[in-house]
């Protein structure tokens, strides 16, 4: 039919999205992390050299921004069916010689797939060649209606005259078209059907010949016109996703519960446990253990690492790394080499250096740890001052004491010491202890004067102490 250079893409996302209920444009509605135009958009892209043209409705001015940069963009005035958004794109296609129509609800189709399906419109001598799929469930896809071997239309389920057979060839929206014989088919569109619409599947019935091309994997054809088909989407995306990992050499232990965006790598022999959550640019190395119950989001990790149910977002992890239960790493922050969080900390834009330990209840805010640093617990590092943030400094091998507070700017030196409960509001120099905190006065004897205090209190006024404190409880 053409030479890849001469077909052109057209993603159709103008219609309305009614079934969705939403305030946003249906193609916005995202799968596995991206919105479903960015899937269908980057398969245009790939199959074809020219710039797709992405049809939008009018207002959807947020599809145009989403879109804008990698393909033209058409407007269908009013949604009035998909043969009204394929006669919008008109405009933007002249000279192409065949036009590949994607549904921009339709996000699962591989690229290998439509490369197949416009081979086969290079070599069939047809008008249109559309790509059919048999899915257990044909629930609101337009049927295939075949005299003996011969494609005759395509007849949408609204306007069925029954039931129809049980497991129907089905339209997956995915079509090439000759242009010389299209343009002219679509012109001639009515809107005699359920809908009052300009389908665009009626064009196929005007045609003389159309070619059909099964799809071998059905799920690449799901659509989303619902937030059922939506999830029912994003988990078939979630089952490949998983697969892949799989096969390539990651155990993951529960894939029910486990979502791996499709942009995540993970590195052979990771063990994923149930309940892990990897999101974005994540990329996981090899030889770690992520989770139970972790969420990762853009975060880089060496091999070897472990993550315990933590949540890290924005930030890197070198080697030997371990994460425990119930911490939270904060965008920018990077744990070095052997470094290790352990339960309940907090660590926002800083640096743990290699081999150092954060072990329990800590608050890390802007601050970089040299390496083989121990942090007591319940360290807060108070960088900001109610206006602005303050870097904290700790030097290699500093012990920092448990409940210190490091006022910021603050610097420990390397090898410092602080003592525990230390309010630390100046720089402790390298080999220091520094502590500022009240010293501790012991008043020997004092609870019993003070109970004796009391009870001749009691009794000078002639009442019982209270029942649950003083000389009484002591006397049982
Ligand atoms: C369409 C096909 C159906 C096929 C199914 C596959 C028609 C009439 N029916 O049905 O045979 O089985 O896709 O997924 O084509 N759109 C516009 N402008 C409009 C209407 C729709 O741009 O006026 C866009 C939508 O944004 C969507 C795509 O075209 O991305 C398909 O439209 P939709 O209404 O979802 O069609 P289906 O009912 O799914
Ligand atoms: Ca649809």
């Amino acid at each position: 039919m053409a030479e890849p250079s001469q077909v052109r893409a057209v993603v159709l996302a103008a219609g309305a999205g009614t079934r969705m209920c939403s305030a946003h444009p249906k193609v916005l509605h995202a799968v596995g992390g991206r919105p479903l135009i960015d899937w269908v958009l980057e398969l245009a892209r790939v199959v074809t050299d020219a710039p797709p043209v992405v049809v939008i409705g009018a207002g959807h001015d947020a599809v145009r921004e989403r879109v804008a940069a990698l393909a033209q963009v058409a407007v269908q005035p009013v949604p009035d069916g998909t043969g009204g958004a394929l006669a919008a794109a008109r405009p933007l296609l002249e000279g192409a010689e065949a036009v590949l129509v994607l549904p921009g609800d339709v996000p699962l189709l591989r690229p290998d797939t439509v490369r197949r399906l416009l081979g086969r419109s290079a070599v069939a001598a047809a008008d249109a060649v559309l790509l059919s799929a048999r899915p257990p469930d044909p629930t609101g896809y337009g049927r295939i209606i075949r005299a003996g071997d011969v494609f005759r239309a395509i007849v949408e389920e609204r306007d069925l005259p029954d039931a129809g057979a049980p497991l129907p060839e089905v339209n997956t929206g995915v079509y090439v078209f000759r242009a010389r014989p299209l343009w002219p088919a679509l012109a001639r569109l009515g809107t005699d059907n359920a809908q009052g619409e300009r389908y665009l599947t009626d064009v196929l019935g005007q045609l003389a010949a159309v070619a059909v091309e099964p799809l071998e994997d059905w799920e690449e054809m799901l659509g989303v016109n619902d937030r059922v088909q939506l999830a029912a989407v994003g988990a078939a995306l979630r089952r490949r996703t998983l697969r892949a990992a799989m096969l390539a050499g990651v155990t993951v232990e529960d894939p029910e519960t486990t979502y791996l965006e499709p942009q995540v790598t993970v590195g052979v022999d990771t063990v994923l446990r149930p309940g892990t959550i990897l999101r974005g640019a994540t990329r996981v190395g090899r030889d770690c253990v992520v989770g139970p119950y972790a969420e990762l989001v853009d975060t880089v990790t060496g091999d070897g690492c472990h993550v315990d149910r933590a949540q890290l977002s924005g930030c890197r992890l070198e080697d030997g790394v371990r994460v425990g239960p119930f911490n939270r790493v904060r965008p920018g922050s990077e744990l070095a080499a052997g470094s290790r969080l352990g339960a309940f900390t907090e660590v926002a834009r800083s640096r743990v250096g290699p081999g150092s330990a954060v072990p329990h209840l800590t608050y890390l805010g802007d601050a970089v740890l040299g390496r083989d640093v121990n942090i007591g617990a319940g360290t807060i590092t108070a960088n900001w001052d109610g206006i602005a943030k303050h870097p904290t400094a700790i030097g290699d091998g500093a012990r920092i004491g448990s409940h210190t507070v490091l006022v910021a700017p603050a610097q420990v030196g390397a090898g410092a010491y602080t003592g525990a409960g230390s309010v630390v509001t100046q720089p402790v120099p390298a080999g220091a202890l520094g502590v500022a905190r009240a010293r501790q006065r012991n008043l020997l004897g004092w609870v019993a004067r003070r109970r004796r205090a009391s009870a001749g209190e009691n009794e000078a006024v002639g009442r019982r102490p209270p029942a649950s404190q003083g000389p009484a409880e002591e006397s049982r």
